[in-house]
């Protein structure tokens, strides 16, 4: 679900011709839509009402200032794994209280930063972790609340590299080492321990791995109830799919009619941390095609973007749907669609290594030299994986929203490229 749609054979953000920007900002850039970001935040409140839960949105799937304080206006709070989005949290005017902060990582810069913030609950990966938090929480003489994140050991049925809550990764405690944690940890007097986090992976495209890990959370949470335990509030992590395709990720209604049912008698504060629901279909990335190139059977669609605009389709290969943004046959967003004026072709990016492509082996109507091709569901890890490997400036990211679009993130120049290095001359 979003708001781009065709008008007279010209695709539009909401009431903007994507063309009209690309014209006035270049390519390749990034077009979000506000509307669809709302939409997308509003339906999973919605759908989790029954809950009141905090939904604290994962930064890092869509990173920019401006579509962060969209989301705080909206009473979201935030997920952030590392000092930097601890940052832009504070600069976006997050309410800090609403702040969650994963990672088996952190510096003791970055855990000091958030005691001062006084952010909702640090979710600790490791006994080491809270053993260096509570120090530097009684350091300090600033309080710190503790949710542990768990390893359910589920299979989520999702890319390897983005599996999170098997035994194998490195996130998380398991169950059994979970109470042992809490025996240990429980009563410390300067990082109160009364929570539990989960976050199995992403994007999980179905339920039923979060029915099991909450369930395994309920058992253990029971289990430290009945050892005089505390526990508050259980956080659930991210992971809610997004429509790469037609369709084809369950509405935030359909994850809640498993999930709410578990809950709702818990008596626990619930806390969310979707990024991908919310943003991926709300971006877009436009690429102008720069030559079309015949290699045997093979056509490859060159164009401005590449791997370092949008790194998902490399890494992962992850599926993005691209159709040109000016064309007289709708947009086929099925899988293995043919029709007969369409022609199977790689589109590519200029950088050079061969994982740099957008789509392989795709059908797409006739493409010329000046064309713009949008690529889909671009909104969640795509400017935010970005890089200038090559020396490629970082492209523009534009929020629309109505009639109105706006410049969130001006293109980047060769002298940004150099800005860190020249501070040294
Ligand atoms: N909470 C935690 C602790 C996480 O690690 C993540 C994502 C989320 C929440 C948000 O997950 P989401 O709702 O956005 O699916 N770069 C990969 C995805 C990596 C996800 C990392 N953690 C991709 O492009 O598919």
């Amino acid at each position: 679900m979003d708001y781009f749609l065709y008008r007279n054979g010209q695709l539009h953000c909401e009431g903007v011709s994507v063309e009209e920007i690309a014209g006035a900002a270049g390519t390749p850039l990034y077009v979000y839509s506000a509307q669809t970001l709302r939409h997308h935040y509003r339906a999973i409140a919605a759908a989790f009402a029954e809950l009141k839960p905090a939904i604290c949105f994962a930064i890092k799937s869509l990173s920019n200032i401006h579509v962060l304080r969209l989301l705080a206006q909206e009473g979201a709070g935030f997920d952030v794994v590392s000092g930097g989005e601890l940052f832009r949290a504070h600069e976006a005017g997050a309410e800090m209280a609403k702040v969650v902060y994963a990672g088996v990582g952190k510096t003791d810069q970055e855990i000091t930063a958030a005691l001062e913030a006084g952010i909702g609950y640090f979710n600790v990966e490791s006994e080491a972790e809270f053993e260096e938090l509570s120090r530097l929480a009684g350091r300090a003489g600033l309080p710190a609340r503790v949710a542990l994140r768990v390893n359910p050991d589920v299979d989520p049925k999702t890319h390897r590299y983005t599996t999170t809550g098997k035994r194998e990764s490195k996130f998380g405690v398991d169950l059994e080492r979970a109470e042992k944690f809490f025996q240990r940890f429980g009563g410390d007097e300067h990082a109160r321990l009364d929570a539990i986090h989960l976050h199995i992976g992403s994007p999980v495209f179905s339920a039923q791995p979060y029915v099991e890990a909450i369930t395994k959370a309920l058992e253990l949470i029971e289990r430290l109830r009945r050892g005089g335990f505390t526990v508050n509030a259980l956080d659930i992590g991210g992971g809610f799919g997004a429509d790469y395709g037609l369709a084809s990720s369950p509405s935030a209604m359909d994850y809640a009619a498993r999930i709410v049912p578990l809950l709702r008698n818990s008596g626990l504060k619930i806390i969310l941390e979707p990024g991908r629901q919310i943003s991926a279909n709300a971006g877009i990335l436009l690429a102008r095609v720069l030559y079309i190139k015949e290699s045997g059977d093979k056509q490859f669609v060159i164009v401005d973007a590449a791997m370092t605009d949008l790194i998902r389709p490399a890494l992962y290969e992850g599926y993005h749907f691209i159709w040109p943004t000016r064309s007289e046959m709708p947009p086929q967003r099925v899988a293995g669609f043919s029709l007969p004026d369409c022609r199977k072709v790689d589109v590519v990016g200029g950088v050079c290594e061969s994982a740099d492509f957008l789509a392989k082996d795709r059908m797409l109507p006739p493409v010329a030299r000046g064309d713009l091709l949008a690529v889909y569901t671009a909104g969640a890890y795509g400017f935010a994986m970005s890089s200038q490997y090559n020396s490629r400036p970082r492209s523009a990211e534009v929020l629309v929203d109505g009639s109105q679009w706006r410049l969130i993130r001006r293109r980047e120049t060769f002298d940004d490229l150099l800005m860190a290095e020249r501070a040294l001359e």
